[in-house]
């Protein structure tokens, strides 16, 4: 089961979901981690979803199109758009700063 670290604002949400778990799917329908985390479109559109990386993002696909065309030179910096994710693997991120 992948074990999710989520660090926002200062503080660390932990929580551990199913295999091929979309995190923003998650807190739409108000599991964990709602309601840390901020998204909006759920569509790879408006980038609210947008999350750095700081652990396990080697066992993840490359971004996609979507995240390519609005993270741009940011995925550089680890972010991605986590509502593109479907998450097999363990993984720590931090949502602080909006891009
Ligand atoms: S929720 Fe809009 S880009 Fe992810």
């Amino acid at each position: 089961m992948p074990r999710i670290v989520f660090h926002k604002s200062g503080a660390v949400h932990t929580g551990e979901v199913a295999d091929n778990t979309n995190l923003v799917v998650r807190a739409a329908i108000r599991e964990f981690p709602f309601p840390h985390l901020r998204f909006g479109c759920g569509m790879g559109k408006c980038g609210k979803c947008a999350c750095r990386i700081l652990e396990g993002g080697e066992a993840l696909p490359p971004p996609n199109w979507k995240e390519t065309k609005r993270l741009g030179a940011k995925i550089d910096e680890g972010f991605r758009l986590v509502c593109q994710l479907w998450l097999h693997h363990s993984l720590t991120l931090a949502q602080d700063e909006t891009v």
